[in-house]
């Protein structure tokens, strides 16, 4: 397997609008970013992964971009980010940038002339289409709610927008799109940023025709239909030989709808296209049949057949992103762990173990080091983000929920539980502003806090940062085969990793049960790098609840 660095990082992701506010206004900023890159050097991580910080109007929190190559009014200036880039490439780590180009704004130049007259030379930048007997052009939902097209008057047609109303979507066959793209991405990459996020990449290339999809439920086709599209590996691979194939840089796709095989194209290793991609097969286990939201737990049975399909089917061929959390996930610890206060933190490190000795590029995302939970929602306007807000009103208006049954289930799905303010420290606001923020902060910053934790020895953050020491100092964490063992235990997730006749034994508790459990003889000599219950006997038998460690064996 070839070796690289993007291969032996670990990603930090950051929401900037939460993260730290500089100036009191409530709302993160990239000022704050830069105060905070000390904190982020202990923690160990290589990559930043910055949500968008582009300038933007808003309304899905800057994946709307009205301008690719200016910085959002709110996040600061130019100067601010080149700062924040030389500060944080001084202290040895990378800046990963937010791709979103399958849509932009309805409020950047290039839709503004595109909407202006049938023959404007930008109209084929976008889709534009005839209704069908006075309706919508076909039967595609959005992805945050009803239809896909949004009807304009200007010409008396109307465009497709697979997110919201202000995110119209590019036409990725003009080729004049696509060299708008490519050139502003090389722009960046001049700059000196490190790579990218690229934002549901999976979905640039549309059906020819666009015919109906079938119906998700009673009212609008599947969306999912425009993922994985007729061109999208050829688009993929011009980008890569004009652009990404210049620069040394780390990419990864966020493919919506991705399959197993797919992937091995998008992120095949002889590197014509991305680096690795997000798959969301598991995070998508805890939700009911027709949509995400619901609030049952992860079941781990489900969990580990997926993982382990993910673990052995990229091996060798491809890479895996590993990750629980993102600004789009509820908390893991509320999925998979238990957030009482008995269990915590020892539920966040098992989760984190699990997920750390894997092979693959970890993910952590601002907060999951802390272990923070979902927020307490009451009602609906406690939401911020427009999903939640639109499939509430959907399911409860025009689809017959009650809103006491279906309430719960966007609240325990809603991405809002990601988007609550960092919980710095003890003090008003959780240390995150001097002002009112934007989006209400957690209760529980008062225990669950960034400074309590950095100086606690026994903290989630500092077990995150062993973690991360770990990966750096045993390439089997990076490199090893995988092999489950187990697999039909509903409470135990147990693997193996093997390199050169080295061995990993990773072992977890996903149950507040004790549980029997017993190395094999090849670990017993072996030493224990790494356990969530300081100084317990592993070769005594006893898993306690939400126990989890790793042998290691050469
Ligand atoms: C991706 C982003 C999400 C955004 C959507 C539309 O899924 O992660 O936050 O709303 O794309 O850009
Ligand atoms: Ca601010």
């Amino acid at each position: 397997m070839k070796k690289t660095w993007w291969k032996e990082s670990v990603v930090y992701q950051i929401y900037p609008r939460s993260y730290a506010d500089s100036n009191g206004d409530g709302i993160g900023d990239i000022n704050g970013i830069t105060s905070k890159l000390d904190y982020l050097k202990l923690l160990g991580i290589d990559v930043i992964w910055l949500s968008p910080v582009y300038k933007s109007p808003n309304d899905d929190n800057g994946y709307d971009i009205s301008d690719y190559e200016a910085i959002m009014d709110e996040f600061g200036t130019m100067e601010d980010f080149d700062r924040m880039l030389s500060e944080a490439h001084a202290r040895g780590i990378k800046i990963v940038m937010d791709l979103v180009v399958n849509h932009t704004s309805d409020e950047h130049e290039w839709f503004l002339e595109s909407r202006s007259s049938k023959d404007n030379p930008k109209r084929d930048y976008y889709f534009w289409r005839e209704g069908r007997d006075g309706k919508e052009p076909n039967n595609w939902g959005s992805w945050f709610s009803g239809s896909a097209w949004k009807y304009d008057e200007t010409t008396d047609m109307y465009y497709l927008h697979l997110f919201s109303p202000k995110q119209p979507d590019l036409n990725w066959d003009n080729p004049a799109v696509r060299k708008e793209v490519f050139d502003m991405m090389t722009r960046w990459c001049e700059k000196g940023i490190d790579g990218f996020r690229m934002d549901v990449i999976s979905l640039i290339s549309k059906p020819a025709g666009l015919p109906d999809a079938p119906l998700m439920n009673e009212l609008y086709g599947d969306c999912g239909c425009t993922a994985n599209g007729p061109h999208v590996h050829e688009y993929l691979q011009e980008m890569n030989e004009k652009v990404l194939s210049k620069f040394d840089i780390m990419t990864v796709g966020e493919t919506a709808c991705v399959t197993l095989e797919e992937a091995k194209k998008y992120a095949n290793s002889e590197g014509t296209e991305l680096n690795m991609v997000f798959q969301f097969e598991h995070v998508g286990l805890d939700g009911d049949a027709e949509f995400k939201w619901s609030t049952r737990k992860m079941p781990l049975v489900p969990l580990k057949e997926n993982l382990t399909k993910w673990q052995k089917g990229l091996d060798e061929v491809a890479w895996n992103s590993i990750f629980f959390c993102n600004h789009d996930q509820p908390r893991v610890v509320n999925r998979l762990g238990d957030p009482s206060d008995e269990y915590r933190e020892v539920s966040a490190k098992c989760i984190a173990t699990c997920l750390h000795m894997m092979q693959g590029t970890p993910y952590v995302y601002q907060g999951e080091e802390l272990g923070m939970t979902n927020y307490p929602f009451q009602s609906v306007k406690d939401f911020n983000d427009l999903e939640s807000i639109n499939a509430y009103y959907e399911l409860t208006e025009k689809m017959g929920w009650k809103p006491s049954e279906i309430f719960p289930k966007i609240a325990n799905k809603s991405r809002d539980n990601a988007r609550t303010p960092m919980q710095w420290d003890d003090s008003p606001n959780a240390g995150f502003t001097t002002g009112k923020p934007w989006l209400a902060v957690n209760p529980n910053y008062k225990k669950v806090n960034a400074a309590e934790q950095v100086a606690r020895a026994d903290s989630v953050f500092n077990y995150y940062k062993k973690l991360i020491e770990l990966r750096h100092k045993y390439e089997i964490i990076v490199y090893g085969h995988y092999d489950l063992q187990l697999a039909e235990d509903p409470e135990l997730y147990v693997y193996t990793r093997e390199l050169d006749g080295k061995k990993l034994l990773v072992v977890c508790n996903f149950s507040d049960n004790e549980r029997e459990f017993m190395p094999d003889e090849e670990f017993r000599n072996g030493e224990v790098l790494i356990q969530n219950y300081e100084g317990s006997d592993v070769f005594d038998g006893i898993l306690s609840p939400y126990e989890a460690y790793v042998i290691y064996t050469e």
